[in-house]
């Protein structure tokens, strides 16, 4: 981490705790908000919890997020929410281009791009999603593919006037219990940096970049100490407020140190 930059802690809930457990889960992160005043918290809940989760939210530091976003405002298609919606339902954060998404629902980077654009129109703040598969990591493609992926958007969120995320997560390291080690997630963590300052040198020092992939308790100091890892996002210790808590708490420590 960097005194430059507020720490970010997100949890994305993926599909889990969608009804009373995650309302339940939201006022446990807001709990956790009262011990770590110098740690923006975000929570991504499913659809069907975020109004609920947001109103348990109201009035706390904790922020809601959605894991997804249509790019088109309204209209004839049918499962799909928009940016404005997500707004009503009291979100400030979207996650977009997750690598589920983009490996399960044919997300390419045409899809991010626009799903990017539609959140920014609405004041929704992005954490755009990166990262390299196994193979392309052993194949020694690991910059150049994340270097496409943050390329592709970076045109929309430099110009963009609210803030944005970008989340690094090597999607070897998701939900596998093996995360990046330290050095190689501030190898890429320090290349996105620079990428960004082609775009504009303040942009890129005021832009927070999160680590995901396996980040849990026993790690976090660690990821978290790099000097270009600004926080994480989280999934499986995120479900837990005593193991997502743990983790806000180690952010908190290293910025007050
Ligand atoms: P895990 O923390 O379960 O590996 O998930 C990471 C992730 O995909 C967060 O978006």
């Amino acid at each position: 981490m960097n005194a430059k930059r507020r720490p970010l802690i997100a949890g994305n809930w993926k599909m889990h705790h969608g009804g009373m457990s995650g309302i339940e889960l939201a006022a446990g992160c807001v709990k956790i908000s009262n011990h770590t005043p110098h740690v923006d918290l975000v929570i991504a809940p499913p659809y069907t919890a975020l109004a609920a989760a947001a109103h348990g939210c109201d009035g706390s530091p904790v922020a809601i997020a959605a894991q997804n976003i249509h790019a088109k405002d309204s209209g004839a298609y049918t499962g799909e929410i928009s940016a404005s919606m997500l707004v009503e339902a009291g979100c400030k954060w979207v996650i977009v281009g997750h690598s589920e998404r983009r490996q399960y629902y044919g997300e390419n980077f045409q899809i991010v791009h626009d799903k990017t654009c539609a959140a920014i129109d609405s004041g929704l703040r992005p954490i755009v999603c990166v990262g390299e598969t196994l193979e392309e990591r052993e194949a020694g493609k690991t910059l150049e593919i994340v270097k496409r992926e943050v390329v592709a958007v970076l045109p929309v969120l430099a110009k963009s006037t609210i803030p944005v995320a970008i989340a690094y997560e090597p999607v070897w390291a998701i939900g596998t219990g093996k995360n990046a080690q330290p050095s190689d997630a501030e190898e890429v963590h320090a290349a996105i940096r620079n990428w960004l300052a082609a775009a504009s040198e303040e942009f890129a020092e005021r832009t927070r970049i999160l680590y995901g992939g396996s980040l849990k308790p026993e790690n976090a100091e660690s990821l978290l100490s790099c000097a270009n890892v600004d926080g994480g996002l989280i999934g499986g210790a995120s479900l837990d407020a005593k193991s997502f808590g743990a983790i806000a708490t180690v952010a908190e420590r290293l910025t007050a140190s």
